[in-house]
C-alpha cells in the first residue's frame, strides 16, 4: 500500500518536470486509481497561453487514455499549496465526485484534504444530460 508521503514525493517529482516558462509556477499531480495504478502529471504551458494544460488534467487524460476511469485520490503539489482550478475540478468530477483531493506545499505539508464534491458544490455530472 502506497503511503501519503510516497505520493507527495511523486507529486513533487512530477512538478519538477513542469514546462512553465511563462508563469514559472510548477504544479505536479499524482492521480491514484481504485486499482492502485498511479498516473502523474505536470503543467505544460504554451506560447499560445490558453493552449496550456494543468497538471491535474495531464494526469487525468493519461489515465483515461490508458483505459482507467475509477479514481481514489489525487495529490497536488505546488510551492504554496495551491488548489486545483475550476476546469480541473470539473474534469475530475466527471469520473470521481468523491475523489479525495490533497493539496500539498513545498514543505510537504497537506494544506487541504477534502472530497472533490466539497470543492465543487453541485458539480455538473453526466447524469444531468439524460434527466
Ligand atoms: N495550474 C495547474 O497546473 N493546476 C491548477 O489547478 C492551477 C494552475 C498551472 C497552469 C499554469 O501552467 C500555471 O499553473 C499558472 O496558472
Amino acid at each position: 500500500m502506497v503511503t501519503i508521503e510516497e505520493l507527495i514525493q511523486q507529486a513533487q517529482q512530477a512538478a519538477a518536470r513542469a514546462y512553465a516558462p511563462y508563469s514559472h509556477y510548477h504544479v505536479g499531480a499524482v492521480l491514484v486509481a481504485k486499482d492502485g495504478q498511479r498516473f502523474s502529471g505536470c503543467n505544460v504551458e504554451n506560447a499560445a497561453y490558453p493552449a496550456g494544460i494543468c497538471a491535474e488534467r495531464t494526469a487525468l487524460v493519461k489515465a483515461v487514455s490508458e483505459g482507467v476511469r475509477e479514481f481514489e485520490m489525487i495529490v497536488v503539489w505546488t510551492r504554496n499549496g495551491g488548489s486545483p482550478c475550476g476546469i480541473c475540478r470539473q474534469m475530475l468530477f466527471e469520473f470521481a465526485p468523491d475523489l479525495r483531493v490533497l493539496m500539498v506545499n513545498e514543505a510537504g505539508e497537506v494544506v487541504s484534504d477534502l472530497a472533490l464534491h466539497e470543492l465543487l458544490l453541485h458539480g455538473f455530472s453526466p447524469a444531468k444530460l439524460v434527466e
